[in-house]
């Protein structure tokens, strides 16, 4: 039996990674990268160092606009889909390329899964809030990562097909960490473990707002601690051309480095003081890693590392992130709310269910 899966940006190349070693067995795996990431610090690194095969097609859709992205890939998933005819298609998270799978998949009445399902912001100013309501709606099997996730799509009127399975990215970070301490990445930028803060920043309403942009960085400076900055090309192009990059290159305490690949970026995260990131992974990796985060949005999807006390919300604020750096330690014990490692043998379980007993049901009407 088939099963196809799509995936193109950075944090679909490690959910797919979790869950892959359980699909294969059992399954004709096809995968589809929808080119939607293409550097190789954000695309081939991860097929490297977590053994994730080569995918069957690579769309090459790249960089546009929200339109021309999602058009473009719909377009050619519809293509792929209808010559592999699987029986089943996953997508995975949030992003444009989760969007044009979950379209192209159940327009031709193919069976969809979602990894990820049921994450909500309730921001619907983040292109990724209408990418998972969308995704969401015309889901067959709906993969929670938490209770908040399924009660989320209750509310919606979405019961059927969704169930709570643990949160994939929970798996891999379990299943790497110690993988990970091998990693002489510390060394190589010349860092000691607990002294230094790690800052991640990607999305839009951070990087492309000139004003938000520049009271974060004006706040990584005015915080006066040692800061490893893996930065995202996408903020790289923003901070040049707002003129506020070279005032970071020369801040003697931050150290501007290239995305790292997971291995490397695990082990950063692991023996940071703090992280501080607008990304999505990066809150539940810190929260599963007992490190403090401070996020840079107004919401977050992720309301149980908050609701922990683990997580602090503080959007663009100079002030506040400054004084969150210094000041924030969580108090709360942590809850085991966002599984326990095994959400990919979960979904394969239930996977193994669905389609066999649709198998059996063909058998009886002798299709
Ligand atoms: C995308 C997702 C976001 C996710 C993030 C993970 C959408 C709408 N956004 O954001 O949800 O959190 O990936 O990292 O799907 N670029 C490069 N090289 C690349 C890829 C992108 O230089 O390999 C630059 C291009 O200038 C591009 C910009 O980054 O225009 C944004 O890329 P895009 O894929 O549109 O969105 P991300 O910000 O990466
Ligand atoms: N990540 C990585 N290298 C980096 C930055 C992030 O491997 O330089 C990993 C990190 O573990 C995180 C995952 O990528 O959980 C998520 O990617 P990203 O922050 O780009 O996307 P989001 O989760 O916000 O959609």
């Amino acid at each position: 039996m088939k099963i196809l899966s799509i995936v193109g940006a950075r944090p679909q190349f490690i959910k797919h990674a979790a869950l892959f070693p359980e699909l294969r067995k059992g399954y004709d795996n096809v995968l589809v990268h929808t080119g939607q990431h293409y550097d190789s610090k954000l695309s081939a690194v991860f097929f490297e160092e977590l053994e994730i095969p080569r995918p069957n097609y690579n769309l090459g859709i790249g960089s546009g606009t929200h339109g021309y992205q999602t058009g473009q890939m719909l377009m050619a998933i519809e293509d792929v889909l209808s010559k592999e005819k699987p029986k089943l298609t996953l997508v995975y998270g949030d992003t444009n390329s989760t969007l044009a799978g979950a379209l192209a998949a159940s327009k031709l009445r193919i069976k969809l899964g979602h990894v990820e399902a049921g994450l909500r912001s309730f921001d619907k100013s983040m292109p990724e809030e209408i990418n998972r309501i969308l995704t969401d709606h015309c889901s067959d099997l709906l993969f929670c990562p938490t209770k908040t996730s399924v009660s989320n799509l209750n509310k919606e009127g979405i019961s059927n097909g969704v169930y709570l399975t643990g949160d994939v990215m929970i798996d891999i970070l379990l299943r790497d960490k110690e993988i990970a301490e091998k990693s002489s990445v510390l060394q190589a930028i010349g860092l000691k473990s607990k002294q230094y803060i790690v800052v991640t920043i990607h999305r839009a309403s951070n990087t492309d707002n000139k004003e938000n942009l520049k009271n974060i960085i004006d706040a990584l400076c005015e915080m006066n601690q040692t800061t490893v900055f893996p930065i995202h090309p996408r903020t790289e192009s923003f901070l040049k051309r707002y003129g506020f990059y070279d005032k970071l290159k020369k801040n003697s305490k931050i150290k501007l480095i290239e995305p790292l690949g997971y291995i490397e970026f695990l082990k950063l995260m692991n023996h940071a003081r703090k992280i501080v990131t607008d990304s999505g992974g990066v809150q539940t990796d810190a929260y599963i890693l007992k490190v403090p985060c401070i996020t840079l949005r107004e919401t977050t999807e992720r309301v149980e590392t908050v609701e922990d006390g683990w997580n602090v919300l503080v959007g663009a604020d100079r002030v506040k992130i400054v004084s969150m750096v210094r000041e924030f330690e969580p108090k709360g014990e942590q809850r085991e709310v966002l599984g326990k490692g095994n959400a990919s043998k979960n979904i394969k379980n239930i996977i193994d269910c669905v389609l066999k007993s649709e198998l059996g049901k063909r058998g009886q009407e002798g299709g």
